[in-house]
């Protein structure tokens, strides 16, 4: 793989970094804090390398959806801000992406000088997938630097421009990042000491299908929480009240339970839960209550697995040499709600062997419950960057620098 060192002496080179600093921001008394910094902080090291070689760092990411047109709410300000502060250094923050502040601001950096773009995808072109739209897009971009160097391992699955085409166009290499998330998760794909056993939670049974197939084959155990569970349970014909459910996907989990069946891999799913008449909303009290998985009230929403499944999935876990957790299994955000998703962080730190946490929400989750990030194996930050890893699907960030 193409490493930092493949693009020779750096200094005095504009060297454009695509860094995932797509980090949460929450609203206090109008104006945006970061709730989260976990990306933020994984991406400094490549950036305060490069600036330590001489390079003159450009930094480019995304925040949010825009769309394409510049929004304020998705302004990488005040990530600019606090990238200063873990940086220790001064991030020079360019109002656009390519146009004429980006091109000051560009042209005034110094040897070891850093500056951060606006939101990439305030441009239309970004996104775009017309090759020719997102060409032209990464021209503009590649006319701000001489190397590139791919460090947002949360968006090496999207063939965008900052991620892929300006790959085609400039010396490219990967950031230390990326590399890391990439040994760690093939330790996963390719050779995983046994028991293996995955984690899935989060909302929805069709944002993880391909990697439920992909699992099935290579894991020793499936442990299912969060959201997803209820369309789990339904295929095994129970009711579940008002929990989230995707009805179009109960034969696709039946399909799911009866290949495990065959292939003596084992689904576990929660046998009681965490129930309350109405999701968590600011303006009313919990009112949670643990029913059996199998005896859900009709008004009843379910949003966390109990203690007795708690404990079930940290006694599997227990007993695992690789984890793949991916997914909350409850609304951790809500202290009634939490307990779940504690319980398997919790055992997830005690596990002796590899334990790795995959994805956005199970990232923050962990850091937001207070663990030690250290005492996981790894944290990675990419969520669906490192599903579509694991199904086997190839990456376009990665591909197109592993083919330079
Ligand atoms: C993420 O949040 O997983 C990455 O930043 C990618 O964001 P996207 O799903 O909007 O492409």
């Amino acid at each position: 793989m193409s490493s930092i060192e493949s693009l020779g002496d750096l200094r005095g080179k504009r060297v454009l970094v695509r860094s995932d600093l797509n980090v949460p921001l929450e609203d206090r008394d109008g104006t945006a804090h970061i709730s989260d910094d976990g990306r933020i902080r994984a991406s400094v090291p490549t950036i305060q390398r490069l600036a330590e070689s001489g390079a003159r760092v450009v930094v480019t990411a995304h925040l949010g959806r825009p769309d394409g047109t510049p929004n304020p709410k998705y302004s990488l300000a005040p990530v600019a801000e606090r990238l200063g502060e873990l940086l220790g250094r001064d991030v020079r923050f360019a109002t656009d992406t390519v146009g004429a502040s980006a091109q000051q601001v560009v042209a005034g950096l110094g040897d070891g000088d850093v500056a951060l773009l606006e939101n990439v995808r305030f441009n239309a072109g970004e996104t775009s997938k017309d090759d020719a739209e997102r060409g032209a897009f990464a021209d503009q971009l590649v006319a701000l630097a001489d190397a590139f160097v791919s460090d947002g391992f949360g968006v090496v699955h999207r063939k965008q421009a900052s991620v892929y085409d300006v790959a085609t166009r400039l010396p490219s290499a990967m950031g230390g990042l990326v590399a890391a998330e990439v040994d760690v998760l093939r330790r996963l794909t390719d050779s995983p000491e046994r028991p293996y056993v995955v984690v899935l939670g989060g909302s929805k049974v069709s944002d993880k299908l391909g990697v439920i197939d992909n699992l099935i084959e290579k894991a020793d155990s499936l442990l299912i929480g969060g959201g997803m569970v209820f369309t789990f349970l339904a295929a095994q014909g129970h009711e579940v009240g008002k929990s989230l459910l995707e009805a179009d996907q109960i034969e696709t989990c039946q399909r799911y339970l009866a290949e495990a069946k065959e292939r003596g891999v084992q689904i576990l799913l929660p046998t009681d839960v965490v129930v309350d008449t109405a999701f968590p909303s600011g303006d009313r009290e919990p009112t949670p209550s643990v029913v059996a998985a199998d005896a859900i009230p009709a008004d009843a929403l379910g949003l966390d697995i109990g203690p007795a499944s708690a404990a079930a999935f940290a006694a599997v876990l227990r007993e695992a040499r690789t984890v793949f957790w991916n997914g909350p299994m409850g609304v951790f955000e809500v202290a009634a709600f939490a307990e779940g998703t504690r319980a398997v962080a919790q055992a997830l730190t005690e596990i002796d062997g590899l334990s790795v946490v995959g994805g956005g929400d199970s990232a923050a989750a962990v850091r937001l419950l207070g663990f030690d990030e250290a005492a996981f194996g790894h944290i990675s930050t990419g969520g669906g960057a490192s599903l579509e890893f694991l199904e086997g699907k190839v990456l376009p960030g990665i591909s197109v620098i592993e083919g330079n």
